[in-house]
């Protein structure tokens, strides 16, 4: 061989390597290292929210010595089915996801379940059947609607006039969007009052719900009395918007909102946001349990539910210091 021809060959040689560990997801595993693999697929990072969910999984991994591979969709449901197929080729012991929208798993689900390795949800779930997953550990984003709606309808019960309300929704076809709009109406609904004006889709991030906020105050002619907003992160975006269009969030717009971020509490604060209920992202720990007890051969819950609280503006002070995301 060439001068140059064995250049060429020990430089084809490292990239083909180099392209192999990254397909794997650049990986690398001594044979003695006996840690259970957990193959994580994240929708992203759209949200405070979402940040403190993937630093709660990426410590409580670290802290229960299991080997975590980790891999951002950026919001794209086939970036994470790709991600799913990874983990079935690299053969992990374990497949975790937080699914972007309910549907369109059945494929992915049923090649795992070939390759008998047992799929945890966590956060949001889908539609696809029970027996394709062994546990659900998330909230319960019905009742976290209702929760919103129950706090309106305390708020406004001193009025005799309507209450209209906007809805700046989460990602289309999201579980929490589906199910926060699902039990936000069904409490409002037992008062005629109550109407729902305008309803569009914030996609979970500050910058949608700015901007959605904007076009609804420019279109609408009638008085907007409540904002309800599935994520702290669009109600924040929206405020924005409010003032930007000289009124005053959390007065004459009175706003409500979930999850109960730092950036939440920091508003409520500021007498701009009126109500925040909780959505509690520090699902590590208990999927690391879940995951070693799959691995130990034990049945778990097929459903987790995590328990939550509503946060009042009045009460912000007084919690922001205890506040862990
Ligand atoms: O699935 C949970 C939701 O997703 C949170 O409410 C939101 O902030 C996040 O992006």
């Amino acid at each position: 061989m060439n001068q140059s021809r064995r250049i060429f060959s020990v430089l084809a040689t490292v990239t083909l390597g180099a392209a192999l560990t990254l397909a794997l997801g650049g990986c690398s595993r001594g044979k003695d290292d006996k840690r259970i693999v957990l193959g994580f697929s994240q929708i992203g990072a759209e949200s405070e929210w979402r940040t403190a969910n993937t630093q709660s999984i990426k410590s409580a991994a670290a802290t229960m010595g299991i080997d975590l591979r980790f891999s951002d969709a950026q919001q794209k449901q086939e970036n994470q089915i790709k991600a799913l197929r990874s983990f079935i080729a690299q053969k992990v012991d374990v497949i975790a996801f937080s699914p972007v929208v309910e549907t369109g798993w059945d494929t992915v689900l049923q090649e795992a379940h070939a390759a008998k390795i047992p799929v945890i949800l966590t956060d949001r779930s889908v539609t696809s059947s029970p027996d394709l997953y062994v546990g659900f550990i998330g909230s319960d984003f019905v009742e976290e609607g209702r929760k919103a709606g129950r706090w309106a309808l305390q708020h406004f019960k001193d009025g005799t006039d309507d209450v209209n309300i906007v809805e700046i929704q989460g990602t289309v076809g999201a579980g929490p969007a589906i199910d926060r709009k699902k039990g936000f109406e069904e409490i409002i609904a037992t008062n005629p009052r109550f109407k729902i004006i305008r309803s569009q889709s914030g996609e979970f991030t500050r910058s949608k719900g700015k901007e959605v906020m904007e076009a609804f105050l420019k279109a609408e002619t009638r008085k907007i009395n409540l904002l309800f907003a599935h994520n702290d992160d669009m109600a924040i975006g929206a405020i924005q918007a409010i003032e930007e269009a000289g009124l005053k969030p959390g007065h004459d717009i009175a706003i409500v909102s979930i999850d109960g971020v730092k950036g939440a509490f920091e508003a409520m604060i500021a007498g701009k946001l009126n109500a925040t209920i909780e959505c509690n992202p520090l699902l590590g720990p208990q999927l690391m349990t879940s995951v070693t007890e799959v691995m130990a051969g034990k049945p778990i819950p097929k459903r987790i539910v995590v328990d939550e609280q509503v946060f009042p503006m009045e009460t912000a002070k007084q919690n922001i210091q205890s506040r862990k995301y």
